[in-house]
């Protein structure tokens, strides 16, 4: 994949016009796959100057760049105008978050945190999981429309989480209203609103939880925070820094992506009924029915790396610093892996994906994000086995790099 490059023109490989127009349109965010087909019929790789940024389509190459452990996920390390350089200024604790650390850094800190956060752990919560998504369903009963994501797919993960940490129930809102703010960091283009929100959040975040840890510290609970407190490697043990670091990043990195998950995954069931009716009469087929969710309409849509050296990847010459931007969902839609990937298919064999990225960052929380989907879905077609969509095509959220509904109005009749 790696070669020197006769010049560092990026530029060469810009992206047709009519294509860049399309792709940061509304219509893009709410269906980017024609387009994706468009582009890889001319491209396989190719340079997207408003964000600056070479974008990878194909699996085989994007499974490369994913585990090239050369590349840098750490903004420090980014050049000027380049998508990773627009998220240093979210990064206000460099060198704390894992999501944004290379090796020997990078392998320490999650190292700790797995030593707190395992699939042990993840399983002793599915009872509770359970009991969550029964209760959040207790409360639309009887209610003949209802929105599925304000009522089940939101609220899930953030308690799911916060019970994790072993955040008291009643500071469970002003926690999910934190998480919220905190997410739009994740968006390149935020706005100064939203920022200034953001920062807010931060700061009421970060002295909630030193209050939270200062309190552990002294008396030890039985809850991952005091786990992530006490997790120790070869005489290292997380900062206080690293803690917040750690925190915030599981707030934001698994709420909005496992909201949009089952947000993804409900519509795509409901807008195929076939698909949904042989779900709900064989429910043991929850584990491959949540893999395709994740392929066919993926909640995280990118990742990102930095190139360390001048070099050619995948034809595009690319210069020290730039960023590359593997589109893990053009992957999971790649005709050469998968026949007829836009079909959704339950029972598909081999419904493999790069939804949760791979190499050294890939996804920390899978396990949770797979069991909470599982547990939501199965309990949702359970409770409502004659589940629909009311109205009209349901409104998608406009940020780069997610996708999800805002509000996803259901029907029980
Ligand atoms: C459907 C839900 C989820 C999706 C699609 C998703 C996707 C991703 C992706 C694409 C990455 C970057 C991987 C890469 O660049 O190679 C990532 C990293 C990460 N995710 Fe998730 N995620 C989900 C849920 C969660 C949950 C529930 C948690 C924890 C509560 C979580 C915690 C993390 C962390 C800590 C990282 C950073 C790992 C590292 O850099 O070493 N994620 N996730």
């Amino acid at each position: 994949m790696t070669t020197t490059p006769e010049n560092h023109a990026p530029e060469n490989q810009a992206l047709p016009p009519d294509i860049l127009a399309n792709f940061y349109s509304p219509d893009f965010i709410r269906d980017p796959y024609e387009t994706l087909e468009k582009l890889r019929e001319r491209t396989s790789a190719f340079y997207e100057p408003v964000m600056g940024r070479t974008v990878l389509l194909g699996w085989d190459d994007i499974e490369t760049a994913l585990r090239d452990r050369t590349y840098s996920r750490d903004p420090r390390n980014a050049a000027e105008d380049t998508l990773m350089a627009r998220l240093r200024g979210q990064d206000e604790r460099p060198g704390t978050s894992i999501l944004f650390l290379d090796p020997p850094d990078h392998t320490r800190l999650r190292g700790l945190v797995n030593k707190a956060f395992t699939p042990r752990a993840v399983e002793a919560m599915r009872p509770r999981i359970e009991a969550i998504a029964e209760d959040l369903l207790d409360k639309v009963e009887g209610k003949p429309t209802w929105d599925l994501i304000e009522a089940f797919a939101a609220p899930l993960p953030t308690i799911v989480i916060a019970e994790m940490l072993g955040v008291d129930p009643k500071d469970q809102p002003q926690f999910k209203a934190w998480s919220d703010n905190l997410v739009k960091g994740l968006d390149p283009f935020i706005s100064p609103e939203d920022q200034q929100r953001l920062d807010e959040s931060r700061a009421a975040l970060d002295a909630y939880l030193r209050a939270q840890i200062a309190g552990r510290r002294a008396q030890p609970r039985d809850d991952l925070l005091s786990a992530l407190i006490v997790a120790e490697d070869e005489g290292h043990k997380l900062t206080e820094d690293e803690l917040l670091g750690t925190v915030s990043l599981l707030l934001v990195a698994g709420n909005v992506t496992t909201t949009d998950l089952i947000g993804n995954g409900v519509h795509a069931l409901l807008r195929h009924p076939d698909q949904k009716d042989l779900l709900r009469d064989d429910p043991s087929l929850i584990v491959n029915a949540v893999e395709e969710m994740l392929r066919y309409d993926s909640p995280v849509v990118l990742t990102g790396r930095i190139v360390m050296d001048d070099e050619v990847v995948t034809g595009c010459p690319v210069k020290k610093g730039h960023s590359l931007t593997p589109l893990l969902a053009a992957a999971n839609h790649d005709p050469a892996v998968h026949a007829d990937p836009h079909r959704f298919d339950i029972a598909r064999e081999d419904p493999k994906h790069q939804s949760f990225g791979g190499g050294a960052h890939y996804c920390l929380g899978a396990p949770l994000a797979r069991a909470e989907a599982q547990v939501a879905v199965t309990t949702l077609l359970r409770r409502f086995p004659n589940l629909h969509l009311a109205g009209p095509e349901p409104e998608r959220r406009l940020l780069i790099g997610f996708r999800g509904f805002l509000s996803l109005p259901v029907a029980v009749d």
